[in-house]
């Protein structure tokens, strides 16, 4: 009879892994709604993470609470020595006021689960309950990782300073995407999110009298040209394959008509995919600061911040979920195209191989932008999500 089930094959596991997902599908939509009445925000997740441990507790899964401040790590260990795989969510919610009128809509003003992460760490929870029942046919270990602050970027470096990777030799993530329909799932190739870098840059100019701007210099026009010029980065210095955005969102100068004001300062941002275009458009924004400003003969102070590097997603993780998702759930997944928006998962997998999935979420008639207040995902994604990446899990660890 053993035999029988360890060499019963793929049929055997998909059947397994969907009874024990529709076994669950209501208790973890319910957990997602209580989530989602009370959103916490970056590194506030203080009630989040005690459902989570909560609930991770009456699954029986051993675990962590206070990692990267208000993260929470639970361990499944197989029957079996073998890798570890980390898989994780994010908790946050977002500074926002939540229009849906939902039963069950955020009651708390100015905070809204308006990204879905309420649905990641109901997924996770629903994967860990999957998992922890199949633990004894799984060779290594699978690690929860239940993530503070993604929105405000931080809370994945805290967790990894926290120790979360130590052990670690792949990784998985998931994202909801209320565009792509509700059990479908997009899957994209190589980098996958944008670095996401800013600068400060302040022209330093001579003030003086609106009328005589031959007296002055003014760091306004300066500004100006320095603008128009930042637009060339991307059509002149970025490799036309490759994919890069330079946006001024905020601009400072002066405060009356007749008055030429001695700086003036812009903040923006830089995204770039490939490393080649992230390291043009720096490089192309230092000499453009300084080659206008030195054409006018004033100044140029620039900061110019790295922050969270793209994420890549790797080749053999990408064909390893592939062909899970095929096998538990038929042709569902498609290929999709990546974002210029930051995610730092990136923090994970730029130290193990690993693959961010895009799980649909839609609903017809309702928005399809996450960050909206009238955001309303299809619930149904929580089980989607949990038999795409339960199954690739089992499927890695055999
Ligand atoms: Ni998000």
């Amino acid at each position: 009879m053993t035999e029988t089930f360890s060499h019963s094959g793929a049929n055997d596991v998909a059947a397994l892994i969907a009874a024990a997902v529709e076994e669950n599908e209501a208790r973890f939509i319910d957990i997602r709604r209580r989530i989602h009445e009370y959103p916490e925000i970056a590194f506030e997740e203080v009630q989040t993470a005690a459902l989570v441990a909560e609930t991770l507790t009456s699954l029986g899964i051993e675990h962590r609470t206070g990692i990267g401040r208000t993260g929470v790590v639970g361990h499944i260990r197989g029957g079996r020595p073998g890798p570890t795989l980390l898989i994780r969510a994010d908790m946050d919610a977002l500074p926002m006021q939540e229009e849906t009128g939902l039963p069950y809509a955020s009651k708390i003003p100015n905070r809204m689960h308006a990204c879905g992460h309420d649905l990641h760490t109901a997924t996770l929870l629903a994967i860990g309950a999957v998992l922890k029942r199949m633990e004894d046919r799984l060779a290594g270990e699978v690690r929860l990782v239940f993530q503070p602050a993604e929105e405000a970027i931080g809370g994945a470096k805290e967790m990894i300073a926290d120790g979360v990777m130590e052990g670690v030799d792949m990784a998985l993530s998931l994202h909801n995407r209320p565009e792509i329909a509700c059990g479908r799932f997009g899957i994209v190739h190589g980098y996958a999110n944008a670095a996401v870098d800013s600068f400060d840059i302040t022209v330093l100019g001579k003030g003086g009298h609106a009328a005589r701007p031959y007296a002055a210099i003014d760091p306004i026009v300066i500004a100006g040209q320095l603008i128009g010029q930042l637009q060339t980065i991307v059509s002149r210095n970025v490799r036309a394959l490759d994919a890069c955005v330079v946006t001024v969102g905020s601009i400072h100068a002066g405060e009356a008509r007749n008055i030429i004001p001695d700086r003036c300062e812009l903040k923006g941002t830089v995204r770039s995919r490939q490393p080649e275009a992230r390291d043009a458009a720096e490089a192309g924004l230092r000499r453009l600061c300084e080659g206008t400003a030195l054409s006018f003969g004033a100044g140029c102070e620039l900061t110019y911040r790295r922050g969270t590097p793209p994420i890549f997603n790797d080749a053999g993780m990408l064909e390893h979920t592939l062909r899970a998702i095929n096998a538990q759930l038929g042709d569902v997944a498609f290929d999709y195209e990546p974002s210029m928006g930051g995610e730092d998962f990136a923090l994970f997998a730029e130290m193990v191989p690993s693959f961010r999935l895009l799980v649909g979420s839609s609903q017809p008639g309702r928005s399809d932008k996450v960050h909206n207040s009238d955001y309303q995902p299809d619930e149904r994604s929580i089980a989607f999500g949990t038999l795409a990446l339960a199954r690739t899990a089992v499927d890695l660890l055999s």
